[in-house]
């Protein structure tokens, strides 16, 4: 319990080096050693183990212990946050555009978009989330308002009204963020809505109270982002913040920033 309450944030593993490199294994005393890359972990995690931890975190009835539960309430705060923006700027605003939702899980923010009226485009680069999300989807009749597949969202083109992607920037490791916030924007006609785990001294103070305290297992390597770094990619992509929330339990820890075109 300590261990998970001092290492995790969103509920992921906290990298040890801020820039940790691509993990390289000795596949054998002649061939080079094999090196695994943060995206390939992360498809690999939630096409199997996370897959079954985040879906049950992500649904209302799943089973989960005390630090999942506290990690589904902040989740659940952070998608509410965004439908109260959408809600107050009119139902019309929303079915008169187009979303994109990258990175979309099982579709925790898709489906109520499309419950309200908007037409998504959601993908997830792990085939198994973007698959359960269609399903849902579907079991709530909405399959022609939202659309699933699998997808990097670095190979998402075309051009939508918004483009939201949430609590998935803890998967890219610093240096790789703005490239990514660049893609998104440069599909994004009018608005990005991104979220991110913060980089401030209490939950760098937290990752290293964490790392005295060896995890019996490692999920995905995470990583923090200061609101610098964000606002400052936001701003190379043509992005200025309208609207921002802040969302901390235990457990979760999430910025949410609205950015729209200048
Ligand atoms: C913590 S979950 C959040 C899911 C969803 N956005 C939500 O808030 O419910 C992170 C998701 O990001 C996806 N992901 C990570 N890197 C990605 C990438 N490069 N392209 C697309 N999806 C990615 C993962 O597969 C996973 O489903």
């Amino acid at each position: 319990m300590l261990q998970l309450a001092a290492s995790s944030i969103l509920g992921l593993t906290v990298p040890h080096a801020p820039h940790a490199p691509p993990r390289c294994l000795a596949a054998s005393r002649a061939a080079s050693p094999v090196c695994v890359d943060d995206k390939s972990e992360v498809e690999e995690y939630f096409n199997n183990e996370g897959f079954n931890r985040w879906n049950r975190i992500y649904s209302e009835d799943g089973e989960v212990n005390a630090v999942q539960l506290d990690i589904r309430t902040g989740h659940g705060q952070t998608v509410d946050k965004i439908l109260k923006w959408v809600d107050s700027d009119g139902r019309e605003s929303l079915s008169d555009g187009t979303w994109c939702d990258a990175g979309c899980g099982v579709g925790s923010l898709a489906i109520p978009l499309a419950q309200r009226g908007a037409t998504v485009v959601a993908s997830d680069i792990a085939g198994a989330m973007a698959s359960e999300a269609e399903r849902r989807a579907a079991d709530l009749g909405l399959s022609e308002r939202a659309s699933f597949s699998t997808s990097d969202l670095e190979s998402l083109s075309g051009e939508y009204d918004t483009v939201s992607c949430i609590d998935v920037m803890i998967h890219y490791p610093p240096e790789k963020m703005a490239g990514m916030v660049g893609h998104l924007g440069g599909i994004a006609k009018e608005r990005l809505i991104l979220s991110f785990a913060p980089d401030t001294w209490y939950y760098r103070a937290l990752k290293r109270f964490g790392e005295l305290f060896p995890g019996p297992s490692k999920t995905t390597r995470a990583y923090l982002h200061t609101e610098e770094a964000v606002l400052k990619a936001l701003s190379e992509a043509g992005f200025a913040p309208s609207r921002t929330e802040m969302t901390g339990t235990n457990f979760y820890f999430s910025r949410l920033i609205e950015a729209v075109r200048q």
